[in-house]
């Protein structure tokens, strides 16, 4: 299903922007301390506003409980408890190192929602049938060596009629404007991750990774062969990126 190449298939080719869960794994955990600079240099600060419409996408109540997926440093964990205000957000990330500063940014909220974090793989997640009303992921589900297997889960930990909201990088929709994109992410992102964390290459698997990634159309697809219904997207940014809201 993936468009990225199995890795675990010799016969079809891995191109640079594959995922691998530990190559995935020493990037996060090497850039950690500087993901939240890189994320507001390289965005502009748009990002905030990405995550907002996440949040309105998730449709929560103080009744829902949220799982965050690949939660990193916990923007989109801490945007759902101080926007959405549910009953209880769990955030999970396979990098230990991101938990780290998203538990920082959470000992300092002091709302009605109880977060947690924990470290979980989201190919696996340790939780039990049917126990989450939505799940959210933000820029995750494109590093993920087998999203088969991510939505499988999901939808196992849902609730019947829960929804999963992923927002990621997807495909501008009108094309000087995508040219223009392309050429940010070969150039300006590279350059901009290498100085903050002296590793450009990991930078350069990054916009690979986003580039090889799935268009909104085809990722609907793949939500909608996975067993998902009602599934619909909203462009942001010209459709830099995209709002998929897919129900169990
Ligand atoms: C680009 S960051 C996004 C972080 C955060 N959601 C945000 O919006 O800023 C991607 C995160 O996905 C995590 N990740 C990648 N593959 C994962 C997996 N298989 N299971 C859990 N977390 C994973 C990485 O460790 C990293 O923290």
């Amino acid at each position: 299903m993936s468009e990225n190449g199995n890795p675990s298939d010799p016969a079809r080719p891995v191109r640079s922007g594959t995922p691998t869960a530990d190559r995935v794994r020493g990037i996060f955990s090497d850039i950690a301390p500087s993901y939240d600079r890189f994320n507001t240099l390289s965005s502009l600060g748009i990002d905030r506003s990405w995550r907002r419409a996440t949040v309105r996408a998730a449709r929560l109540t103080r009744a829902s409980r949220v799982l965050d997926l690949c939660a990193g440093t916990g923007d989109l964990t801490m945007a759902l408890a101080t926007q959405g205000r549910p009953g209880e957000v769990v955030g999970t990330d396979f990098v230990p190192e991101m938990l780290e500063v998203a538990r920082e940014k959470a000992a300092a909220y002091s709302g009605p929602t109880a977060i947690a974090f924990s470290v979980a793989d989201a190919q696996d997640l340790p939780f039990d049938d049917a126990s989450f009303d939505v799940v959210t992921v933000a820029f995750g589900v494109r590093n993920l060596p087998d999203r088969e297997k991510n939505f499988a889960e999901v939808l196992r930990v849902l609730k019947p009629g829960g929804r999963y909201v992923i927002l990621e990088f997807s495909r501008p929709t009108i094309a000087p404007w995508r040219w223009m994109y392309h050429l940010y992410l070969r150039v300006v992102i590279p350059a901009i991750g290498g100085i903050l964390t002296g590793d450009r290459s990991s930078f350069v698997y990054l916009n690979d990774s986003i580039r090889s990634f799935p268009s909104q159309s085809a990722l609907a697809a793949e939500l909608r062969a996975a067993g998902f219904t009602a599934i619909s997207w909203e462009d942001r940014t010209g459709g830099i990126v995209a709002v998929h809201t897919a129900v169990k």
